[in-house]
């Protein structure tokens, strides 16, 4: 056995495929030994029965990603992998977003400076393809797949990204060229813009009436037409924050016909509903402005039952940080907007893993290794990171949480964001992480963030390693 740096003594490991007890022995940031009552080592530090997951992949969050001005997002590399690291989080792949009019290398190179010297925790990039001229898709696209950019998203709505049916098709095509993961934002835009119009005709323009222009038929809609158009290419897809139970019925239909589609959910549809957008007109809502819209009660169960039985191979934050009370974030210019001009988007990347933990473990809706299948086994294996990350193995990088279970009351003072709210204060969550360690080096010990920024890694991604999706 190697020398030791480090032993993680008396844990309970909670992998996807199992739990059980053991010492956990770390030497040059990875995992080497498996075993109880490992030899000392010159750092140890006690788990004492405690369980130990992963650390968690954050597979869909957005960290200072270029918006129209005056609107900015809150949290950079910096603060946005400081608030993931304390959260328990410790694998986080944003967006690099290509500009129409851009290159897609450009918008990488970017987005790498944007980066460089900041990250507390390790990180790849998703591309947004927004733009798929035909040097795009024959040069540009194939060679950043090659050279590890393996997964983009596609949007289906917003003016500045969405695709036709024609491009999608022909961005799609690629994905199978290339073996890459196609994530695909599914609204339908044209009803979307309909709606809203006729909502803004008779003065509706609250927070609230976000949600009455996104109805889940519009999810619903756009979410078949993502299926056939995967269908016609044969190639797997992957429906990001899934909210509720018709894109969830569509997707079940596609798997009964065997067809390889995934699907990605996020804390803001088991935990919010469109109420926390407002019930009468005030402002307030637009802190819950994201889309999907989160939607009811009852689809908030629909959403728990596709945790459950694997309809859903992903929990991510779709951490899309913007500031409350600030001219740069959800009140552009300093004004309150019609709902149309409030940026979209909730924090979340650092209570995702808590608020599974406390509701779906401790609540007893999910088993402990489904909560690390859905938040690090499965979205490190979607993105071609497994199994150097999303497990506790041999060989792994030493991403690990030691998780304190007791009982507080949420509020955004805990938090590491550089978000003035969080849209679950007042929530009792039932445990925190006590411990993060980052490549074997304590980033939170569960009352402060240990800073070591630019020591999180720029992660080239593989090809996904999902199996295909079982019937259901
Ligand atoms: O409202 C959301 N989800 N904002 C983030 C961007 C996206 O579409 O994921
Ligand atoms: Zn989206
Ligand atoms: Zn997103």
């Amino acid at each position: 056995m190697n020398d030791l740096d480090l032993v993680v003594r008396h844990a309970r490991i909670a992998t996807a495929a199992d739990v059980f007890d053991a010492d956990i022995g770390i030497a040059g940031g990875r995992i080497v030994a498996l075993a109880q009552s490992l030899p000392k080592a010159p750092r140890e530090i006690d788990a004492a029965g405690r369980t130990v997951t992963p650390g968690g992949v954050d597979a869909h969050c957005h960290l200072d990603q270029p918006m129209a001005p005056p609107v900015r997002m809150a949290d950079d590399f910096d603060t946005g992998t400081r608030a993931a690291a304390c959260g328990g989080t410790t694998t986080v792949i944003p967006f690099a977003a290509q500009e129409k009019g851009q290159s897609l290398q450009a918008a990488v190179d970017d987005y790498h400076r944007r980066a460089e010297g900041k990250a507390h925790v390790d990180y790849a990039f998703h591309l947004i393809v927004s733009d798929p001229t035909p040097k795009v898709l024959a040069e540009e696209l194939p060679a950043l797949i090659a050279r590890g950019y393996t997964s983009f998203k596609i949007y289906m709505t917003y003016d500045d990204l969405k695709l036709d049916d024609g491009q999608i098709l022909d961005v799609l095509s690629v994905a199978r060229e290339q073996g890459a993961m196609a994530m695909i934002h599914a609204e339908n835009a044209d009803c979307i813009e309909w709606l809203t119009r006729r909502l803004e005709a008779a003065g509706r323009t609250a927070p609230r009436f976000h949600a009455h222009a996104r109805p889940m038929l519009v999810e619903r809609e756009a979410t078949h037409r993502a299926i056939a158009l995967g269908q016609l290419v044969d190639v797997p897809i992957l429906i990001v924050h899934v909210s509720g139970r018709e894109a969830v019925e569509q997707i079940r239909w596609a798997r009964g016909h065997g067809l390889p589609v995934y699907a990605e959910t996020c804390p803001q549809y088991l935990f919010l509903t469109a109420a926390d957008l407002g019930v009468d007109d005030s402002y307030l809502g637009a802190r819950c402005v994201c889309s999907p819209p989160p939607r009811d009660k009852a689809n908030q169960e629909v959403i728990w039952d596709g945790l459950v039985d694997g309809l859903f191979t992903v929990l991510s934050s779709d951490h899309a940080p913007f500031r409350y009370d600030a001219p740069e974030g959800k009140k552009p210019g300093g004004r309150e907007v019609a709902f149309r001009h409030i940026p979209n988007g909730i924090p979340g990347i650092e209570t995702r893993m808590p608020l599974l933990y406390s509701e779906g473990v401790l609540g007893g809706r999910i088993t402990l290794e489904k909560f690390v299948e859905l938040t690090a086994t499965n979205p490190a294996k979607a993105y071609g990171l497994h199994p150097r990350k999303g497990t506790i193995a041999i060989g792994a990088d030493a991403d690990l949480v030691v998780w304190d279970e007791r009982e507080f009351v949420l509020r955004n003072e805990h938090l590491h964001h550089a978000v003035d709210y969080t849209p679950y204060a007042g929530m009792t969550l039932r445990a925190w992480p006590g411990l993060t360690l980052s490549g074997g080096e304590v980033v939170w010990d569960g009352q402060s963030f240990h800073p070591r920024p630019g020591q999180g890694r720029f992660l080239n991604c593989g090809a996904p390693s999902l199996r295909p999706p079982r019937r259901s």
